[in-house]
């Protein structure tokens, strides 16, 4: 799976171990940054992995900073993006399931490296139920901005 990857400075050492770890798992990584520790702004790096998923440079994206909370706000605001803030394995993987999320957000400041990884191969590993989520899922989307 080709996966784009981004954080802020709260997130960006998260981000690094989920790179590799999506290396090791033979996934394809667009990374597109923050490259440091350097403070930098969450929306930037949230908008810019909305825009590349929407134009379909990867089929999932992982966002992360401190809490998570940002970026998922910031995502959350283009039509298509279903970004989804999870806080362990069990979330990761209803928000496929039942939400069809197409970017999981991380916090690095809020959960431990463990926790983390095991909710990222479980967000990738997982499928959409489908079915009675189907509708839901479709209505989402504001009336005139379904994609
Ligand atoms: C940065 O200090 C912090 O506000 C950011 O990483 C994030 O937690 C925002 O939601």
């Amino acid at each position: 799976m080709r996966v784009l990857v981004a954080s802020d400075h709260g997130g960006f050492e998260l981000k690094q171990l989920l790179v590799t770890r999506l290396h090791g798992l033979g996934h394809e990584v667009i990374d597109l940054g923050t490259h440091g520790q350097a403070p930098v702004d969450y929306p930037d790096f949230a908008h810019a992995l909305a825009a590349r998923l929407l134009a379909g440079d990867g089929e999932r994206g992982v966002l992360a900073c401190g809490t998570g909370i940002g970026v998922s706000i910031a995502a959350n605001r283009h039509p298509g993006v279903r970004a989804a803030l999870c806080h362990d394995a069990l979330t990761a993987e209803m928000a496929r399931r039942h939400n069809d999320a197409n970017v999981l957000c991380l916090g690095g400041r809020t959960i431990g490296p463990a926790v983390a990884l095991q909710a990222l191969e479980i967000f990738l590993a997982t499928p959409f139920d489908g079915g009675r989520h189907a509708g839901r899922v479709a209505a989402i989307e504001p009336k005139g901005e379904s994609k």
